[in-house]
């Protein structure tokens, strides 16, 4: 069972998670633009991971008796100035979803609903890696760079990512 407040915050993830998969589409997009396949991939990649961690929620809604709503989202931005922006705003967003999974944390820590909590345990974990994922990206584009040849293998390192 799940609180009304907890149900409400949860699927107000959903929303989120569906959000963010959208937003990483919308880089995929951008980087399509450019002619960088190996960007490109993986945040298509990326949007698939997110649009999986909003199944999740859907499921864990249904199996402990409530019911997911979908709600409407808004358009993403899909214009950046550079791949650094890109990167940067990844990063950004991962921060706030971090900070959403927290305050969903919370609320089942308060309320003593152990089975949220276990289910958001994966949350946390994988927020971590998320903001790893992007922190460690930034910090290879800034030591590298991104141009000419530099680029052209980055994409391709980009590139090779699997979808899980
Ligand atoms: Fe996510």
């Amino acid at each position: 069972m799940l609180s009304e407040k907890l149900l409400n915050e949860m699927n107000d993830q959903v929303k989120y998670e569906m959000f963010s998969a959208n937003y990483y589409l919308a880089m995929s997009a951008y980087f399509m633009d450019l002619d960088l396949p190996g960007f490109a991939t993986f945040f298509r990649v990326q949007a698939q991971e997110e649009q999986m961690h909003a199944m999740k929620f859907f499921d864990f809604i249904d199996e402990v008796n409530g019911r997911a709503r979908i709600q409407a989202m808004d358009e993403p931005k899909g214009d950046f100035e550079s791949i650094e922006s890109v990167i940067e705003a990844a990063l950004e967003h991962e921060q706030f979803v971090t900070e959403r999974i927290h305050l969903l944390m919370e609320i089942a820590v308060e309320e003593k609903n152990y089975p949220a909590v276990s289910f958001l345990n994966w949350f946390v974990d994988e927020q971590v890696e998320e903001e790893a994922t992007f922190q460690q990206l930034m910090a290879k584009i800034k030591r590298v760079g991104a141009k000419g040849h530099i680029l052209y293998l980055l994409d391709k390192e980009m590139g090779a990512r699997q979808p899980e």
